[in-house]
């Protein structure tokens, strides 16, 4: 069915009209009600729902035009068509300045009818459509300080719904300020075990005995200095998550313990000769290749295995420029609170700079970028001005230096210098805008003795 059936309320005076129109769109499959009168319409709107409205310009007791005026303000959803009989052209402008979605003159034929219904039909759908769009990216924005619309974003909001309702085991992976515990922490406030703790350790940041004593804590006398108990991350994040950050730093023999809780469910302390029962979802994050180091048995694999039931992997943000609008209008929001800053917004050059600039400390960049911007601003928005060199419009590049007689070895050798001098010596960076692997440039690097 192309045109589906609409409710049509028809409110005109005059009978002959009246009843035409009825004949005509019940014809045109419509469901009609029919009536006379401008208040009683009003009052049929109030009560039932219909899509559109026909209504004729002369309609008493007091115009059509107020009719319109009326309906547009109690119920903008229905579409109002305006029947040009009876009335001036002024009163006909101003009825579609009011509103009206349409104007038909007469004479009034049935083509005439069924295509400035379908017109209105589909605008309605469109709008219906566009209404669900935002409902539903609103409810995507709204997980747990999760911005992003870009698609790898929205998969990454399945994915955290998904895992939420489970308690399996999640590795996290992405460059440095990608979101990593941000997800993490959404992870966990959409499950169940919202009300349970949310301890984020960072593996990193422990030597190889301390960490152990951190995830798994000892008995009173296990050590010398062991002068009372001490519980363990695992046995603390019990009923609720735990985040093992930089995963990959694990020395193997905590891995091979690590490994031990997950497939035993229970954690023992050092010293202690019995375990306890724990209950758990563990989520870890690397900003590093972690199928990688198992390949080069730097990490176990079927610890690796055991921790990426589930893979989220988190885009860097030059990947999904998309997102950065958005970002930029959060986090200036943000700043100018917190700062208590009288900032509207920004203007399109710092968004255009924003999209150029190629992020490699991606959203937490971005974010500290910005709130050093808020700070510093003493307009009430940011401009190009208030652009950090790098980014901003005095950012200019370097020239090269290139003269007939060079060879192309000699070319090629100035081309990385001076792009390697530009990204402050950023390897990885100076290789993306050289659009060459990054073993390569290691490889001329090499060759030049730089
Ligand atoms: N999608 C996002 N929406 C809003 N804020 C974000 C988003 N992603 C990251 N952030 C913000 O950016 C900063 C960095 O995020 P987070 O600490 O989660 O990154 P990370 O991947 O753990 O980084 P690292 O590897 O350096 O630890 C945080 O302040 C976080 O709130
Ligand atoms: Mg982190």
């Amino acid at each position: 069915m192309s045109e589906h059936a609409a409710r049509i309320l028809v409110a005109v005076e005059e009978d002959r009209l009246r009843e035409r129109l009825r004949f005509l769109l019940t014809d045109l499959g419509h469901q009609i009600t029919a009536l006379k009168d401008g208040e009683l319409a009003l009052r049929y709107l109030d009560e039932e729902a219909f899509d559109v409205l026909l209504l004729s310009l002369s309609l008493p007791p007091y115009g059509g035009a107020r009719v319109l005026e009326v309906s547009r303000e109690r119920h903008p959803g229905v579409g109002v068509l305006l029947l040009a009989e009876g009335g001036s052209t002024e009163q006909a402008l101003r009825a579609i300045e009011a509103g009206a979605y349409d104007l038909l003159t007469p004479p009034l034929g049935i083509e005439k009818l069924r295509a400035a219904l379908r017109r209105l039909l589909e605008q309605q759908k469109l709008e219906r459509e566009n209404i669900e769009l935002h409902r539903r990216l609103r409810q995507r924005w709204g997980i747990h300080n999760l911005i992003g619309v870009s698609p790898a974003m929205q998969r990454m909001y399945s994915q955290v719904l998904q895992v939420a309702a489970s308690r399996v085991s999640v590795l996290i992976t992405g460059e440095s300020g990608t979101g990593k515990e941000l997800v993490a922490r959404a992870i966990h406030e959409a499950s169940d075990r919202a009300r349970g703790p949310f301890i984020p350790v960072n593996c990193g940041a422990f030597s190889e005995s301390l960490i152990s004593d951190e995830l798994f804590g000892h008995v009173r006398g296990a050590f010398t200095d062991a002068s009372s108990d001490k519980p363990g991350v695992f046995e603390q994040a019990d009923g609720g998550t735990l985040f093992l950050d930089e995963v990959a730093e694990l020395a193997l023999p905590v891995q091979a313990k690590l490994l031990r809780v997950l497939q035993d469910h229970r954690v023992q302390r050092l010293g202690s000769t019995s375990a306890v029962e724990v209950d758990l979802r563990l989520i870890a994050a690397t900003n590093k290749d972690l199928g990688g180091l198992v390949a080069q048995a730097a990490f176990r694999e079927d610890l690796y295995y055991r921790l990426r039931v589930v893979a989220i992997e988190l885009p860097p943000l030059r990947q999904r420029p998309e997102d950065i609008p958005l970002l930029v209008d959060h986090f200036v929001k943000r700043a100018a609170a917190e700062n208590g800053k009288r900032i509207r917004g920004f203007t399109r050059g710092v968004l255009e700079a924003m999209l150029a600039y190629q992020w490699p400390g991606n959203v937490r960049e971005l974010e500290n970028t910005i709130q050093s911007m808020v700070v510093l601003c003493t307009g009430d928005r940011l401009r190009e001005e208030d652009l950090p060199a790098h980014l901003g419009p005095r950012a200019a590049r370097p020239e090269l230096e290139l003269k007939v007689g060079m060879t192309l070895a000699e070319i090629e050798r100035e081309a990385i210098l001076k792009t390697l001098a530009f990204t402050g010596g950023n390897r990885k960076r100076a290789a993306e805008i050289l659009g060459i692997g990054l073993r390569t440039l290691f490889r001329r690097l090499g060759e030049y003795g730089a």
